[in-house]
């Protein structure tokens, strides 16, 4: 499993965004300690800013993270920063998860759900994706209107994303190869010629970029814990 975490939070403030603090805890340990609550994690690749390694190794060690086997610094792209990922995994899993430390509310069982699926009708990979709520146009330079897109045949794509470890290693090398720049795995998986199965995602699973998806963050969490839901 690696968790892209080498994101700059210019858009929070600046810093490091996987440290900002999220109900009273780097948003980094909610991302990791949900995904090491699949039973199928063996081991953790956190990628950590390289300005913020130090601080990322001792709240790593703080938290008590217990699947974490290797923490490395990442690239000037979130790409880039999954590939160290990748490098640094330990060779024995067959499957790798891919998840964003910007979506520190993830459901703790998605990653074992999305393991059986891709088992049971042998994909290659599974990745969430909710319906788009808003009405999506397409514009010119001029910002004039170039007609709508059907978004019923749309889906913004969240993390964890699942594959086959092979097929996830063979697209990021022909990314490098073709000098191909993707925001998430899906697409270059997708690109090396491989079907991908989109799953329901989880609405509530967002991804905490500005202030404002900062305080719906600390709402859903609020709100969790008042409900007892066993969530960190
Ligand atoms: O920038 P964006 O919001 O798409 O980042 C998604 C995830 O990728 C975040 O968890 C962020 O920390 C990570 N990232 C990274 N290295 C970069 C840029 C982003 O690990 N250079």
């Amino acid at each position: 499993m690696v968790v892209p975490a080498a994101g700059s939070g210019r858009r929070l403030g600046g810093g490091a965004k996987a440290l900002v603090r999220l109900a009273g805890r780097a948003m980094l340990a909610h991302a990791v300690e949900a995904m090491e609550a699949n039973q199928c994690t063996v081991a953790v690749v956190v990628v950590s800013h390289p300005d913020a390694l130090d601080a990322t190794a001792k709240l790593l060690a703080d938290e008590g993270l217990a699947k974490v086997t290797a923490l490395v610094a990442g690239g000037p792209t979130r790409q880039a920063s999954v590939a160290a990922g990748l490098r640094a995994l330990p060779p024995e899993p067959g499957y790798v998860v891919v998840h964003d430390a910007a979506r520190p509310l993830v459901a703790p069982g998605a990653v074992d759900r999305m393991l059986e699926l891709l088992l049971e009708a042998g994909l290659a990979g599974v990745v969430p994706g909710v319906p788009v709520i808003d009405t999506i146009r397409r514009v010119d330079e001029a910002q004039r209107s170039t007609g709508i897109v059907d978004r019923e045949q749309l889906r913004s794509m969240q993390t964890p994303q699942l594959f086959v470890r092979e097929v996830l290693e063979r697209a990021y090398r022909l990314a490098l190869r073709d000098g191909v720049e993707a925001t998430d795995e899906a697409a270059l998986v997708e690109l090396a010629g491989h079907p991908v199965q989109v799953v329901p995602g989880d609405p509530e699973n967002l991804k905490v970029t500005t202030p404002l998806d900062l305080a719906i963050a600390e709402t859903l969490l609020a709100r969790r814990r008042g409900a007892g839901g066993g969530f960190p």
